[in-house]
């Protein structure tokens, strides 16, 4: 087991270098440096907001209003762009050795730094959907009412289950979607997690799958999570500070092979 810091880029870095079949899996942490807040945590969503009321389908359903003000406050206080974990991971794929992302956002800066294989598994902000009659949207469809804060009202059958295409509790997860990344997973020789607190089923049983079918795991996240045990290399810092590190090492590795 490394200790130091720069023993655990070392030996990181090892591990991706000599992979076959990387694969990244990706939470709310990754994208703090760019100004997103995060779920859980110190300043994490959930001690300001209840998760019932404005982010579960049954809230919506009820009161599809107070979810609309939550997100419109989410998107208000952001202007994000990808940041370096974001880039790195982007890198990494680019010379051949990520083979997939999977993330639990969506906010979409992975693809906006580069990465080509993301499977979303809570969906993303790209599209609205009516959940009465099915009919898509895009977000200019209601920019006007949006900036009235207004909410949307489909345009199709007048219903106001309008709601960007994102998995709130109590939905399913995009079973397509679910099932390639359980693939990716298993087929996974080596696993990086970053920032996620890994307490949200069914996406947090994906390293337990990657580490049962052998991968070596690697974590990077604030703090400790409740996962902690089954990682080969565990970092406690910022990804957007750490992963750049660590393809700095995997280019150093590549240019003596
Ligand atoms: P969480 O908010 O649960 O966890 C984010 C983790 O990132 C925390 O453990 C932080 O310590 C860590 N973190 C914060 N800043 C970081 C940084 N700069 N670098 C590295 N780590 C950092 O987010 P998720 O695990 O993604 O689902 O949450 C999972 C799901 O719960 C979300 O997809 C969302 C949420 O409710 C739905 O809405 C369905
Ligand atoms: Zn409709």
């Amino acid at each position: 087991m490394a200790n130091g810091i720069d023993d655990k880029i070392k030996l990181s870095a090892e591990i991706l270098a000599k992979s076959k079949n990387a694969v990244v899996f990706t939470g709310a942490g990754i994208s703090a440096e760019s100004g997103i807040p995060t779920f859980r945590g110190e300043d994490g969503l959930w001690k300001k907001y209840d998760p019932e009321e404005v982010a579960s389908i049954q809230g919506f359903r009820r009161n599809p209003r107070a979810f609309w003000e939550f997100s419109m406050e989410l998107m208000k206080n952001t202007s994000a762009e990808p940041n370096p974990a974001h880039y790195a991971i982007a890198e990494l794929e680019k010379m051949g050795i990520v083979k997939a992302v999977i993330t639990q956002n969506i906010d979409m800066l992975h693809q906006r730094a580069g990465s080509k294989k993301v499977y979303e598994l809570h969906g993303s902000i790209e599209k609205l959907k009516c959940l009465d009659c099915r009919k898509e949207y895009s977000w200019e469809d209601f920019s006007d009412l949006l900036q009235n804060s207004d909410i949307p009202k489909c345009k199709h059958c007048g219903s106001y289950y309008v709601k960007p295409k994102v998995v709130l509790f109590g939905e399913p997860l995009p079973s397509t979607v679910l099932y390639q990344a359980i693939e990716e997973s298993r087929r996974a020789d080596a696993f990086l997690v970053v920032g996620s607190s890994l307490v949200v089923y069914p996406a947090a049983e994906l390293p337990y799958i990657a580490k049962s079918n052998g991968a070596k795991m690697i974590l990077i996240n604030a703090e400790s999570t409740v996962a902690d045990h089954i990682f080969d290399v565990v970092f406690y810092g910022k990804a957007g500070e750490i992963l750049p590190k660590i393809v700095e090492e995997v280019k150093r590795i590549k240019s003596r092979i």
